[in-house]
């Protein structure tokens, strides 16, 4: 049996279409309801359907073997676990953006909101440049339109959300997309079923 998290959303269900077309579909009465554990109906896998930015936390302690999850995450919690396979699919990138027009003044403290204080404060510190950081949940292109922050760090996949409120990318970060993770004790005790998983979603 093998255990794994995946997130709910697009993408989770994007990786468990793979699954089930390659034999690990759960049972069909499954499906609509309300219980959180599913297995598949040979008995080989058990899902959890988990919040995106738990996924890591599932793997590093155990309750799960392996678990789909965005790089951001990764970078950002820097959680213990082997990351086994990129899945090329959630492409998008990290990066810098602000109000259009936006001019920097590199001798005052820079204001940054973002999810992602981790990521920012290792970006700017390699640039040595100071922040004042102020961490958000979400909506984080209100702060720049608000005045409450100079620049953003966040995600950008299409652009749209920078453009419909007049903001844009003024550097890049890095790119990002969906990771297979493992749990390290489960990939030297469950290898060779991890590896099937990961055959199958190649
Ligand atoms: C993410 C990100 C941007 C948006 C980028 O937000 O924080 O706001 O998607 O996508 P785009 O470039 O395709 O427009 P999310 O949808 O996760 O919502 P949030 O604002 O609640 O974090």
């Amino acid at each position: 049996m093998i255990n794994i998290a995946l997130p709910k959303g697009r993408l989770g269900e994007k990786v468990y279409e793979k699954l089930a077309k390659a034999g690990y579909g759960y049972v069909d009465d499954a499906v609509d309801s309300r219980k959180l554990i599913f297995q598949s109906a040979d008995g080989s896998v058990s899902y959890f359907w988990v919040k995106p930015s738990d996924v890591a936390i599932y793997v590093e302690k155990g309750a799960a073997d392996i678990g789909v999850v965005g790089k951001d995450i990764l970078l950002e919690y820097s959680p213990d676990v082997y990351e086994i396979m990129d899945l090329n699919i959630g492409k998008c990138k990290m990066a810098v953006a602000a109000k259009n027009g936006y001019k920097d003044d590199s001798l005052v403290t820079l204001k940054v909101a973002t999810k992602f204080p981790n990521i920012a404060k290792e970006y700017y510190e390699k640039q040595n440049r100071d922040i004042e950081l102020i961490k958000l949940n979400g909506s984080i292109e209100l702060a720049p339109i608000l005045k409450m922050s100079d620049v953003i760090v966040d995600i950008v996949e299409t652009g749209t959300t920078l453009k419909e409120n007049d903001l844009s990318v003024i550097a890049d970060v890095c790119p990002i997309s969906t990771r297979l993770i493992a749990n390290k004790a489960s990939y030297k005790f469950k290898k060779e079923e991890i590896d099937t998983v990961k055959e199958k979603l190649k």
